[in-house]
Order: structure tokens, then sequence, then C-alpha cells
């Protein structure tokens, strides 16, 4: 992006990330969750999200199919569209991770130097990259909203998986089956996770 917003100056807040996440007791951070269309993110991320809630935290989830209605609605699935996209949701995120917010996003995001991009925008170990692993087949097979078949019928062109490429993250915070385990171990796996890393304390 060229930045075109010169003669800014930033205004430090006194109330920090740091006073938020005291009062309420537990750190922010951003679930980056990532996989193809159908692999189940938004699900997952919404599953998680609600036994975070039922454990009193801030949470909320930005969703690729419903961010694309507003905020990216200017914007389509070119290269150049999805890197967009991808860098204001990431601008986004760090908003919340400093609203002391827990951040789950639910986007293809199928290229790795964005996704690195969007890690690099906040501190080290605040970006937990969740790689949804499904195989193509299965989220074919599946086909929740109708799209792959339309993509393989060349209606839709450039679509994940069919005829735009998705680079699956090589070393992700964590990487969870989706098409092998039913949704309750994948939230399972999240909460661990966020425990092991001090994000939230569930005892
Ligand atoms: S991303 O690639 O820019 O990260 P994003 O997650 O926002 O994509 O949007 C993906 C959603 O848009 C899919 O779940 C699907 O419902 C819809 N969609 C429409 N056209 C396409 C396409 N060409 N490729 C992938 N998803 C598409």
């Amino acid at each position: 992006m060229d930045k075109q917003s010169t003669n800014t100056v930033w205004h430090h807040a006194t109330v920090t990330r740091s006073r938020r996440e005291a009062l309420n007791g537990h750190k922010s951070a951003i679930l980056w969750f990532t996989g193809l269309s159908g692999a189940g993110k938004s699900t997952l991320a919404h599953a998680v999200e609600e036994r975070l809630h039922r454990l009193n935290c801030r949470t909320f989830v930005l969703d690729g199919d419903n961010v694309r209605h507003g905020l990216c609605g200017d914007l389509g699935f070119s290269h150049q569209d999805r890197q967009e996209n991808i860098r204001r949701i990431a601008e986004v995120a760090k908003l919340m991770l400093e609203s002391g917010t827990i951040a789950l996003t639910a986007f293809i995001s199928p290229f790795r130097a964005e996704r690195q991009q969007a890690r690099n925008l906040v501190p080290h170990g605040d970006f937990i990259e969740i790689y949804c692993c499904c195989d193509l087949d299965i989220c074919e097979q599946r086909d929740v909203k109708g799209l792959y078949k339309k993509a393989r019928q060349g209606e839709i062109k450039l679509f994940t998986g069919i005829s735009s490429p998705y680079e699956a993250p090589e070393n992700p915070d964590l990487k969870i089956d989706t098409d092998a385990n039913d949704l309750a171990t994948c939230v399972d796996q999240v909460m661990s996770l966020l425990e092991r890393r001090g994000v939230i304390r569930m005892s």
C-alpha cells in the first residue's frame, strides 16, 4: 500500500492494551484460521468463540463472507484483491488486539506472503495461525454453498483450489484435520493451545 496520509501524528492512549487485558482477565490474541472454502474455518472459529464467551472472554469473529458484504465489498478474488482483503483484515485484527479482544479471523487467506505480513504487523506470539486442513475432494463433496460445482462449470473464475492456488502453511501454530475430527475435538485442540500460550486460563 502506498501511504497517502501524510502529516499525521500518532496519539498514545492512556488506557493501554495491558490495562484492558487486566480488566478482561485474559490476554488478547489473533487466531488466524486459514484453509480452503468449506474446510470449516467459520464453523470452528464460531465454535471456539462460543466456548471462550462462556469463559467470560471478550471475542469477535471476522468472517470472510461477512466482511465481503461491507468493509471489503469492493474487492473481488484476483490475487491483488485478495492481498488487499487480507491487508485490511490484518489491520482490523490488530486494532482488536489493542482493544484487548481475542480476534478470530476466518479467511481462506491463500497466500503465504500475506499471512506472513499479517503476522509481522503484531508483536511476536500474538498471531496464532491455525490451519484448517481438509482434502479438496472432501470440501468439494460437501460443497455447502454450491460454489465448487459452479467453479467446475466455469461459472466462477479464480476459485481457490480449482482455478486459483492455495498455499498451505508450512509451519502453522496449529494444524487441525477438520476432515478427520469432530467439531468438539477441533475446539478442544484450539482451547488447549490458548491455555498453553497463556492467552486464557481454563481452571
Ligand atoms: S480470500 O481468498 O480473500 O481470503 P475470503 O475468505 O475473503 O477469501 O472469501 C472466501 C469466500 O468467498 C468463500 O468461502 C466463498 O464463499 C466465496 N467465494 C466467492 N468466489 C470465490 C472464489 N473465486 N474463490 C474463493 N472463494 C470465493
